[in-house]
């Protein structure tokens, strides 16, 4: 039976209840909450950040993810410095205001040394006109600052579930729950507007996990959200024992999510992540409507783009082909959106944290 829902107030049963939902015109009703939330606290607008994914090396083993280390059919590549400066450069001419610069997760000197020489690069040509998201996994307090110093400004590690025993279950034995959780403290000691999230959809996860998470998500004053669904890889052992999913649910529970943390966390920005539209073409624009703002486009331009491969079926498109950028425009001029170049879209709760008035 349908019960009468407060969406500007959700207590943890009703996020259950939500997300237990299968009615499609309930389903419905989510989202254009969700993006109703959206649309007053953030306008109609979407912010881009180009994604540069610099290196798929990674010394970390987790089960679902197929550039996990133990993974020896993956060909390991390092973008070279001149690569990602040039890509970095394309995107502000462009006018899309922030970058993020994603890779596996390493903590050896030579490349602390090289995320920072990058960051020093990007701010060379460009001054402080680029917000930067770091997504390179955990790293010491010193690591971040130094990051920090040369750049910065946004960091995003995600919890993958909040679940400590069900995260044990995702990860071998010296993946640590506890040091995550320290590593999102160090971010927001740094300085860092700080964002985490996890995957939905994930076997053996609850409705009860999901909405903890997002509870997590709060308790946490978490200024930014990336989340997606799982989708199997071949070559993982979660892949490989779940190696069958059903697109429609995984594609509406990512959705979902999207629209319960916009309902339940208001004015953080939340990505429409490329997990959506490895289900669906339209997937990303379907998480705007779900009360997403952020999207990240791949800007690199290489051979090493179809190495960058979480999961199985994530689409490998030039994005930064003029023809792709166009359509994509258009597709969010559609939505009744625009994206709002040159604005550097800084969270708005984090601009409430700090006491700033613009970003
Ligand atoms: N399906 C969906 N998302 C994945 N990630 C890793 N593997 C997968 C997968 N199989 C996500 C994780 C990680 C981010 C870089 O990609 O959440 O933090
Ligand atoms: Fe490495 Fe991140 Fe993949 Fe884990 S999810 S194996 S840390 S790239």
């Amino acid at each position: 039976m349908r019960r009468g829902i407060d969406y500007q107030n959700l207590s943890r049963d009703d996020l259950i209840y939500l997300l237990g939902v299968e009615d499609k015109a309930e389903i419905e009703e989510i989202y254009a909450e969700a993006y109703k939330t959206k649309l007053k606290y953030i306008g109609n607008q979407v912010f881009f950040r180009g994604l540069i994914e610099i290196s798929n090396i990674c010394r970390k083993n987790c089960y679902y993810c197929g550039i996990r280390s133990g993974n020896h059919n993956v060909h390991r590549f390092n973008l070279s410095e001149a690569e990602i400066l040039k890509s970095a450069r394309w995107a502000w001419e462009h006018q899309y205001a922030s970058l993020a610069i994603q890779s596996g997760e390493r903590d050896d000197a030579e490349f602390i040394d090289f995320v920072e020489a990058i960051l020093l690069g990007i701010r060379e040509f460009s001054g402080n006109d680029l917000g930067i998201t770091l997504s390179c996994g955990e790293q010491t307090e010193e690591t971040y600052q130094r990051w920090r110093e040369a750049g910065a400004s946004r960091y995003l590690l995600r919890i993958e579930t909040s679940n400590r025993e069900f995260y044990r279950r995702l990860h071998p034995a010296d993946h640590d729950y506890d040091k995550r959780l320290e590593c999102l403290g160090r971010l927001r000691r740094t300085g860092y507007q700080v964002g985490t999230g996890v995957m939905s959809g994930l076997p053996g996860q609850t409705n009860e996990h999901l909405a903890d998470d997002i509870i997590f998500f709060k308790e946490h004053d978490i200024d930014m959200v990336g989340m997606g669904p799982w989708i199997p890889h071949f070559e993982t052992p979660l892949g490989r024992a779940h190696p069958e999913i059903d697109n429609t649910r995984q594609l509406e529970m990512g959705l979902k999510m999207i629209a319960l943390v916009r309902l339940y966390l208001k004015d953080v920005n939340i990505a429409a992540t490329t997990a959506l539209q490895a289900l669906h073409p339209a997937g990303r624009e379907m998480g705007l409507m779900a009360g997403a703002n952020v999207i990240m486009p791949v800007i690199t331009e290489n051979e090493h783009r179809g190495d960058y491969v979480l999961y199985d079926g994530k689409p490998v498109c030039d994005e930064n082909a003029e023809g792709f950028r166009l359509a994509l425009d258009k597709a969010i001029l559609k939505l009744g959106e625009k994206v709002a170049y040159g604005n550097q879209g800084n969270s708005l709760h984090w601009q409430k944290r700090v006491g700033k008035q613009h970003g």
